[in-house]
């Protein structure tokens, strides 16, 4: 089968999160099942961009309203990542030095226009079209409705809704610039009175799928306003939980982490990486060090951080590492902290990619306190690094992290409050205490497997259904 997964992050070409994880690793293991599995995306103006060759293999226009822009579908020269890759060039609109931006809605369409355009080009057609999130969300509808595209309206279209928080809503006044369809069938664009790419993506796609069995059950309930549209498609709607890619996420291969270890001796491997991150984060290796990785939202209950890690660090004679950006305010509090904690605590506020792979190798513990988590990689790593796993149970993470007085391997809490956390860290505290189930359970979690195999399968068989 010939599948085309269309997406705004693909690791490690561009990733702001777990999407990039996703896109860049489900195409590969779907490839090795021996499909034909590729992959576009746009072409920005960054580091891995600016690093690597691509050579230019379609060139043309798209119209955007009464615009015009040139575009060119490029392939790498130098590099491959196991599948297909072709990026869609943009100059005015995509080549920035970011991914996402204040004027997404007019770039990302302008994206799918140009993505749909060459797919008509294409003398062999996908059999199905792998839409990522809001900033595809428009794709299903143009195939389904856009008159220019009748000529595809055959093809399978699923899209994958990795986190319905965002939606990519914009005005109808910007209605002009959807290639022409009927009129009448405006509706589907329409949620809330707004121009809604991940409804119009929902109601139009052939099937839906979310990245956890959870996270489909809570979005019939809690899905920020489509709620009521998710339980109507619920029958063509899938959760299919997320892998990882073992290739990437290898404790005997990262070239990232300060020292390689494999199962059977992860006691002396991960206590290396635990002093190289104690020595540069100046925190007393003998005490259980707990770490966060991620981005500073509400969702992922950052706003609590301040106040949890004070209260945590004040109880236990504990270390606390987070690796992180985004709330300005979030981060002023985190920095603020670390005059009252010195010595126990730490951040690095910003993104990195390498240290996080050290953090996960490195921590005793890894928080997860989301108010809302479709699916949750960090999690799914932190298992593979032999880092137990403190989680609040919601979406995915309700699916993968059993609690250990359930039989379990890692600490769950109901809710995302600082009591809720705080008690979760003094559970853990305890057992770290307990050398024997410690060091039991370390290598218990990495003998764990994640690895995309299975849910690979499952979307395949998916894209089959489809297509019978
Ligand atoms: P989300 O996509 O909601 O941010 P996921 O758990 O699916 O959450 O994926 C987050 C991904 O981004 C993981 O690969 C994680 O390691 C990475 N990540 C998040 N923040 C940072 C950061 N500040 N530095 C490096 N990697 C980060
Ligand atoms: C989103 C979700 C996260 C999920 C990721 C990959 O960013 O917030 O939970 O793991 O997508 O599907």
């Amino acid at each position: 089968m010939k599948i085309i997964h269309i997406s705004a992050e693909c690791y490690p070409v561009a990733k702001v999160g777990g999407l990039a994880d996703v896109v860049g690793a489900l195409p590969k293991y779907q490839n090795m099942l021996g499909e034909e599995s590729s992959v576009i995306m746009p072409y920005y103006n960054i580091a891995f961009t600016q690093q690597h060759e691509f050579e230019s293999i379609y060139e043309n226009t798209i119209v955007l309203g009464e615009n015009t822009f040139n575009f060119r579908i490029l392939k790498p020269v130098d590099f491959s990542l196991g599948f297909d890759l072709f990026l869609i060039d943009i100059p005015e609109l995509l080549f920035k030095d970011y991914v996402y931006s204040f004027d997404d809605s007019n770039r990302f369409l302008a994206f799918q226009i140009a993505a749909l355009d060459w797919i008509l080009t294409l003398k062999i057609k996908p059999d199905t079209i792998h839409c990522h999130d809001h900033h595809t969300g428009l794709i299903p509808f143009m195939l389904q409705e856009s008159f220019k595209y009748e000529s595809l309206n055959n093809i399978p279209v699923v899209t994958t809704i990795h986190n319905a928080q965002y939606q990519g809503w914009f005005s109808h006044d910007k209605v002009n610039l959807i290639p022409e369809f009927n009129f009448k069938n405006v509706g589907l664009l329409d949620w809330d009175n707004s121009i809604n790419p991940l409804a119009a993506a929902i109601k139009c796609a052939w099937k839906v799928t979310t990245v956890s069995p959870s996270y489909m059950e809570e979005l019939k309930s809690a899905a920020n306003g489509l709620e009521a549209l998710l339980s109507n498609e619920y029958k063509k709607c899938v959760g299919i939980l997320n892998g990882i890619d073992t290739n990437v996420w290898n404790t005997e291969t990262d070239t990232f982490i300060t020292k390689q270890y494999s199962i059977s001796n992860n006691v002396a491997g991960k206590k290396a990486n635990k002093k190289w991150l104690c020595d540069t984060f100046n925190l007393n290796i003998n005490k259980p060090l707990f770490a966060f990785i991620g981005r500073l939202v509400h969702e992922k209950g950052s706003d609590l951080f301040p106040q949890a890690f004070d209260l945590a660090l004040k109880d236990n004679d504990i270390s606390i590492l987070l690796l992180g950006s985004g709330n300005k305010e979030t981060e002023a509090e985190l920095e603020a902290l670390k005059t009252k904690h010195i010595g126990n605590y730490n951040t690095h506020i910003g993104y990195d990619e390498k240290l996080s792979h050290n953090v996960y190798a490195g921590a005793d513990f890894l928080l997860m306190p989301s108010r809302v988590e479709p699916c949750g990689l960090n999690q799914m790593y932190s298992l593979r690094y032999g880092t137990i796993p403190i989680v609040r149970s919601i979406g995915g993470l309700k699916d993968t992290i059993i609690d250990i007085e359930n039989n379990g391997f890692g600490f769950t809490h109901k809710n995302t409050t600082v009591e809720d956390i705080c008690k979760a860290i003094k559970r853990a505290v305890t057992f770290y205490k307990d050398e024997v189930s410690f060091k039991k359970t370390k290598t218990q979690i990495m003998n764990i497997d994640h690895s995309w195999d299975n849910s690979a399968k499952k979307y395949i068989e998916l894209y089959k259904s489809l297509n019978n």
